[in-house]
């Protein structure tokens, strides 16, 4: 008897300080105006100085236990997603482990930005597939607002980003109905520089000099029309090969779960997929651009709001920096 995985618990934390866009129009050249159009954002959420992406990865996984009617020492390993980890090395797997007192299960960190939760979605389900692991953590978090420069050079990356965390908890179910169905995975690692953050890199001799200062090389850069030209084919392309591959058709679809990177892609994603809007997940307006967080938050509310039901059929899509993309089918 073989099994699938199943989530079955969410959880969600965002730091509380609030940032609207009438709050960044004072730092810098934008508008409210111009951040609602172009990419459906009105607030994003902060962290303060001392906060890291362990912080709300922590926060957002005792939500996910808590809601998965488990105790924490159940959990036989986590996986983490982020890139914006509280340290260069080590990863903040350890560091959630470390504050959850659950000692010595393993913890493994995924580096794959935006699509950083599906692909540590796929790794989790096929553990569990194996039986290996029985009650998984994934935790996908990401202090990003470090990162930004609120300058009028670097605005059309620092309007977009929001710091958040999700976690999951995945288990094992004998209803191969149920839960994950399959996983689809994509790269193309020649756009690396489309969407970015060069330095610090140990390529540097030293890793950091006043040069690598002075000439930015560690603010997040983005091609954004590239990165939105090809998330708008992407997403769609990896949505039909998990269709597909399950004999499945949009019209069978209750939810979409688009990585919000921007709502005019969701919507051009929805459009091309010929998904009615009111399936698509959508709350980038007040979380911005969580990244690895972003599909997990998504998830958590949908499900507190009772919008994802036992039985529908929920698809996940996410496409990021690398370029990396990817998508899950899940029946509740
Ligand atoms: O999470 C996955 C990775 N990220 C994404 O998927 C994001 C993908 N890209 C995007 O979402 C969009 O490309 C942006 C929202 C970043 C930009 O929107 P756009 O419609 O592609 O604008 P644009 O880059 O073509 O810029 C249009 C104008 C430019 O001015 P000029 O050259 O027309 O005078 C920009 O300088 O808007 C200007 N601009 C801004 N104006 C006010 C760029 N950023 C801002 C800003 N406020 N924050």
């Amino acid at each position: 008897m073989g099994y699938n995985t199943t989530i079955t618990g969410t959880g969600h934390f965002v730091p509380p300080r609030t940032v609207t866009n009438l709050d960044l129009e004072k730092l810098m050249d934008t508008s409210d105006e111009w951040i609602r159009q172009r990419s459906g954002i009105s607030t994003r959420h902060h962290a303060d100085p001392g906060t890291g992406a362990s912080d709300l990865a922590y926060e957002a996984a005792l939500k996910a236990i808590e809601s998965a009617g488990i105790d924490k020492t159940e959990i036989d390993f986590i996986i983490a997603a982020t890139l914006s980890p509280d340290h260069y090395f080590p990863g903040i797997g350890v560091i959630v482990q470390s504050k959850l007192g659950i000692k010595t299960i393993g913890a493994l960190d995924v580096r794959n930005q935006c699509s950083g939760f599906i692909y540590a979605l796929s790794a989790a389900d096929q553990y569990i597939r194996s039986g290996m692991y029985k009650k998984i953590l994934l935790v996908a978090a990401e202090v990003q607002s470090s990162n930004l420069e609120f300058t009028d050079e670097r605005r059309d990356v620092a309007v977009l980003f929001g710091d958040g965390g999700g976690a999951v908890i995945l288990e094992p179910t004998e209803d191969e109905g149920k839960g994950i169905l399959s996983t689809h995975l994509f790269s193309d690692g020649d756009h690396v520089q489309d969407l970015w953050m060069e330095a610090p890199s140990p390529k540097d001799k030293p890793t950091f000099s006043h040069e690598m200062i002075d000439s930015k090389r560690y603010c997040p850069r983005m091609n954004g029309r590239h990165v939105f030209v090809n998330a708008v084919e992407r997403m769609p392309e990896a949505v039909w090969a998990g269709l597909k591959h399950n004999g499945l058709s949009i019209e069978d679809v209750d939810h979409l779960i688009p990585h919000q990177a921007n709502d005019r892609i969701s919507l051009m994603v929805a459009n091309k997929l010929g998904i009615p809007v009111e399936k698509v997940i959508r709350n980038i307006d007040r979380f911005g651009n969580t990244t690895a967080a972003s599909i997990p938050i998504a998830l958590d509310e949908s499900l507190r709001e009772g919008r994802i039901k036992d039985g529908d059929l929920v698809v996940l899509t996410a496409f990021g920096s690398g370029f990396t993309w990817a998508s899950a089918v899940i029946r509740w």
